[in-house]
């Protein structure tokens, strides 16, 4: 997740434009940003590691770029380290294009290498280089094949050419060194829109960052091409036919409209759930297997390894004890969950057959860093699944594997949880191939449902009006238990803690077979448990342990699939039922409605739902 934008006029100046909408946009990626304005046929780049306001600095407030055509970028590091080599706008090799780019070109590794054979140079490790001279390759072919269209048409088929050889995702906005005033965009998969107005035309990949500017859009759809000039916009198909496409006019309220129409981020990074799991685990399945080409592990290792210790904390942490269900079941490997703030006090026993895997969405937790450190002083190796790309812990561990959720920027973890989720289900399905634990029919399986995953999520996004009544009768509750067995037991733990964050209401998590060793003397009449029961094997004795509790006065709200529903029919005050999946997916689907459940138990009690109080996005001391 990165913005976008992009102006051009005939009288206001470009940078100051780009400079008020990147602030605009900054929740989208933060790491860096830059300029480029299009002035007397060159290009004028300026770009700043860090915040925006860096980027506005290091311009004079955009003063320092003169000129009424420019594009702008806000990053969020997935292709190289968070520097300002690695900041967008990219200058193509022959210097004729410069380019912003959002999504990811997933095959960016062999067309590079068929650049740089054709003699391309690159100075960042980025993807968006890459697009950069592809653009510019297919553009002087074009320019040699037909020299007689204009410049404009010239770009527009070189666009078009490179955009069929590139898998993946984006929205690029492009200047051409030779078009003055010109800004050509194009898409797949990413958004991107055109405000229109009597005053020049803004580009970017997010609304709410040009609604002060106008109220008309022209919406880009997959394929389409636009060329953008001071006096309006003309947009193609990908087989360059002119498309007749009217701006549309957009009501939102300006603030609403960053929460692009969701009422908190919490809600709107729930929402984004199935999307980040799709980036996160594509292009890391291919032809029916996981492949992990960013993890230069060697087979020998992972044959040898002979335990695991998962460290990390709080939600991350909940990703650990689903993950250990998992690995243990398919790998046969000894897993231990230890949360980072013990790990260095509790002396574990590590070698170098002894893999540590540390999860973090920030990559800047204190607790987790230590963690790292204290492995790799004990000799052993680290892998780390992480968001924030040269975050310390991703740059210090042996190896990391990237959650691609994007900025997650309400302070309860719901994406991130997720796609660290994935990551975990593709290094299980990683290891239990190599060293042969798993047999050809289950890996196929579970591979099917981990594809079809984004959709079923989506379906499970679709409980939103239940939860939301369901929240309405229960978020006046003191005390809430959530329970479940295996699997189901690691998504109450996240279950339990969204609810208590958000919402303030006391909620525990436990067991579901170790109530009645203690817990169960605190259910009152009208307690709430929650019961997760998706994991069908088990789901019969959890339903027994609801019965317990529901004869000592509670009611139960029971969390279960299609297949494991009928043990709860007579049990239940009030049931949700998800989507069936493979069993080893079960907590990417049963945590969607306890997020659910858990925002609109915290709308209704009036909380302050993106910043909790007392709580930190990223917990930097010990
Ligand atoms: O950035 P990290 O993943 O390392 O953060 C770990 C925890 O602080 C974090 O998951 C925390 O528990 C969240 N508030 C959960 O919603």
């Amino acid at each position: 997740m990165c913005g976008i934008v992009g102006f051009t006029g005939s009288r206001d100046q470009a940078a100051p434009i780009c400079l008020d909408a990147l602030t605009k946009l900054e929740y989208r990626g933060y790491d860096s940003a830059g300029i480029c304005v299009l002035s007397g046929g060159e290009f004028n780049l300026i770009k700043a590691q860090g915040y925006v306001k860096i980027l506005a600095e290091k311009t004079d407030g955009g003063r320092a770029l003169p000129g009424t055509t420019g594009i702008g970028h806000t990053r969020w590091a997935t292709h190289g380290e968070p520097n300002e080599t690695n900041a967008h706008p990219h200058i193509s090799s022959g210097g004729l294009f410069s380019i912003v780019h959002n999504g990811i070109i997933e095959n960016y590794a062999p067309l590079r290498e068929f650049l740089i054979s054709r003699g391309y140079e690159f100075t960042s490790a980025t993807d968006t280089e890459v697009a950069a001279c592809m653009i510019e390759f297919f553009f002087r072919e074009t320019r040699e094949e037909k020299p007689n269209e204009t410049p404009e048409a010239q770009v527009v088929e070189a666009i078009s050419r490179a955009a069929r050889r590139m898998t993946g995702s984006y929205a690029f906005g492009i200047l051409y060194k030779n078009c003055p005033d010109r800004i050509f965009a194009a898409k797949r998969e990413s958004p991107l829109f055109i405000g229109v107005s009597p005053e020049g035309q803004y580009l970017t990949s997010d609304i709410a960052a040009s609604l002060h500017k106008t109220r008309e859009f022209i919406t880009l759809a997959d394929h389409e091409i636009a060329l953008i000039s001071p006096e309006g916009v003309k947009v193609f198909s990908g087989e360059l036919d002119e498309l007749e496409k009217k701006p549309e006019t957009v009501d939102w309220d300006v603030e609403a409209a960053e929460k692009a129409g969701y009422e908190h981020f919490m809600i709107k990074e729930i929402f984004e759930q199935p999307e980040a799991v799709k980036k996160t685990i594509s292009g890391r399945i291919k032809n029916g297997r996981v492949v992990l080409d960013d993890l230069d592990i060697s087979e020998e290792y992972l044959k040898n390894i002979s335990r695991i210790y998962i460290t990390a904390c709080g939600t991350a942490s909940y990703v650990g004890v689903a993950a250990k269900y998992n690995i243990e079941r398919y790998c046969r490997i000894p897993v231990e969950v230890v949360i980072a703030s013990e790990f260095r006090y509790c002396e574990p026993i590590l070698d170098e057959t002894t893999l540590v895997i540390a999860i973090s969405q920030s990559g800047t937790t204190a607790d987790t860093i230590a963690a790292v450190r204290e492995a790799k002083r004990r000799g052993a190796k680290v892998l780390s699944i992480v968001n924030v790309v040269g975050s310390v812990i991703a740059t210090e561990s042996d190896w990391t594997l990237l959650t691609l959720a994007g900025p997650e920027i309400c302070v309860a973890s719901t994406k991130a949880y997720s796609t660290q989720l994935a990551v975990s289900y593709l290094i299980a399905l990683r290891l239990a191939e190599v060293r042969g634990t798993i047999s050809a029919g289950e890996y196929a399986a579970i591979i099917a449902d981990l594809q079809r995953l984004p959709e079923a999520m989506k379906t499970a996004l679709a409980l939103k009006p239940e939860l939301s009544y369901l929240a309405s009768r229960y978020f006046i509750a003191n005390d809430v238990y959530f329970i479940g067995r295996n699997i189901d037991y690691a998504v109450t733990l996240e279950g339990s803690l969204k609810l208590k964050e958000i919402s303030y209401i006391h909620s525990e998590a436990y067991a579901a077979g170790e109530l009645k060793h203690g817990p169960i003397a605190l259910i009152e009449n009208g307690t709430l448990v929650v019961t997760v029961a998706a994991y069908a094997p088990l789901a019969e004795k959890t339903a027994s342990n609801a019965v317990e509790v529901k004869t000592r006065g509670a009611r139960i709200l029971a969390f279960t699939t299609e297949k494991t529903a009928a043990h709860f029919k007579e049990i239940a005050d009030n049931m949700i039922v998800i989507p069936d999946i493979h069993e080893a997916l079960l907590p990417s689907l049963a945590v969607v409605p306890l997020q659910m459940f858990a925002y609109y138990v915290a709308l209704g009690r009036g909380c302050e739902i993106d910043k909790p109080r007392n709580l930190a996005k990223s917990v930097t001391v010990e």
